[in-house]
């Protein structure tokens, strides 16, 4: 891991942010939190859809006023890799733990900066891409290759889940075009090339949208699903560009796709700042599943571990979670933290309320007295409003408008 400071800066650091923390606060309290005007696609902030990611103005302004250069921020949560990007990007060393293995890669690719020499491969692929969308021309409506119907002999999911979930022409196009990814032979550029993969594939799927789980016929074109391939590559090629020229190699960006609650002894930390999971806003092991499924992982496994998805707090599962079991969760969340962040340093967390059962679930309070039993106390609740343009949720399962931006301290 690079130190960027020597162990006498550092406290300092830590002492400046105790003398200025309750200006900190207060100047945070000043802010104006809905940023309903602001860009929030900048570097690679867009390279691949995540539901329910925070918007990069949120962790930006708590790192600037709740750390200083050279520390390290957590996310322990960290989905898309939002707060990672940021705390690079503001000179802070980045720490990132997520369950979900499409979440880990993408806030890899996310992060990563991409030398010239190795944005040259990625323009090899991109050629190499046209060239099979060349040679897979489209004849009478089918994909044809030699005037025979294409077929690619690479790998693909199991043939159950190709035939529900995809037209017979995209899974041959999905295919071939992983096979070309799995070849490159840089793991940085193959890493930013499976993100772009990931991405497209519940667009050419069956799959109504990241936040519907139900199939839909889309008329997905031959040829089309390598098009929007080459198409998101071009414009991520530009993102990581941007990137790569903006973050300094020597801040250190660590990421563990690990369960929060089974999660490896973690280094330490001066500022946490996540959105973490919250009981029935989202699944991600299902509206992920095909991308999980092509990229080779088994969604079964985060299933197993995922905190408050929509599955576990569902009135139809058997072992139907309740406001009891996500307190549980975050006491031993706050216990891992109690471990990791250094004293007088602070969490934020950034989360909604939800209705389990019909019920109201003031899931901040909740945070906030799990928090109290491992000796954090809650020094700021700030409300947003969520704009409305940000399609995060299921609105039928969701419906949060607002949500809390829940600050403690470890003392
Ligand atoms: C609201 S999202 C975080 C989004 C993130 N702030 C961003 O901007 O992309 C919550 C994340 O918690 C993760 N998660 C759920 N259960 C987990 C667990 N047991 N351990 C670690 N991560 C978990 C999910 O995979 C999801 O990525």
């Amino acid at each position: 891991m690079v130190v960027a400071f020597a162990k006498g800066d550092e406290r300092q650091a830590a002492k400046r942010v105790l003398v200025d923390g309750d200006a900190a606060l207060e100047r945070l309290g000043a802010i104006e939190w809905d940023f309903a005007r602001a860009d929030t696609s900048y570097l690679t902030h867009s390279i691949h859809p995540y539901p329910a990611k925070f918007i990069p103005q949120i962790p930006n302004a708590l790192i600037q006023e709740l750390s200083s250069v050279g520390e390290t921020v957590a996310d322990i949560f960290c989905g898309s890799g939002t707060t990672l990007l940021e705390a690079l990007q503001l000179k802070r060393n980045a720490i990132g733990i997520d369950a979900n293995p499409l979440a880990a890669l993408i806030t890899q690719a996310k992060t990563t900066p991409i030398a010239e020499s190795e944005l040259k491969i990625l323009e090899e692929h991109s050629l190499e891409c046209q060239d099979l969308l060349a040679r897979a021309g489209t004849l009478t409506g089918n994909l044809f290759h030699d005037r025979v119907p294409f077929k690619s002999d690479a790998w693909r999911p199991s043939r159950d889940v190709c035939e529900f979930w995809f037209e017979r022409h995209v899974v041959e196009e999905l295919a071939e075009l992983r096979k070309a990814i799995v070849a490159i032979v840089s793991d940085r550029v193959r890493r930013l090339c499976q993100v772009v993969f990931a991405g497209i594939i519940v667009g050419v799927s069956k799959q109504d949208s990241d936040t519907r789980y139900v199939r839909r016929e889309k008329a997905i074109a031959p040829g089309e699903t390598i098009r929007r391939y080459i198409g998101k590559l071009e414009v991520n090629r530009a993102a990581v560009r941007r990137m790569s020229d903006l973050v300094e190699r020597r801040f250190s960006c660590q990421i563990w796709n690990a369960d929060i609650l089974n999660a490896p002894s973690l280094p330490e930390f001066d500022l946490v700042v996540t959105s973490p999971p919250y009981p029935n806003a989202y699944s991600y092991h299902l509206y992920h599943r095909t991308r999980l499924l092509w990229l080779g992982h088994d969604p079964s496994r985060l299933k197993q571990v995922e905190i408050g998805s929509h599955r576990k707090y569902s009135a139809k599962s058997r072992h139907r979670a309740t406001p009891a079991t996500f307190q549980y969760e975050f006491e031993q969340v706050f216990c891992l933290l109690r471990k990791s962040l250094r004293s007088n340093r602070y969490a934020c967390f950034v989360i909604g309320d939800s209705t389990v059962g019909g019920e109201h679930m003031d899931n901040s309070s909740i945070l906030a007295s799990a928090g109290a039993k491992f000796g954090f106390k809650e020094v700021k609740r700030i409300r947003r409003t969520i704009a409305p343009t940000r399609k995060s949720f299921n609105p039928r399962m969701g419906r949060i408008k607002n949500e809390n931006i829940l600050i403690l301290r470890k003392v």
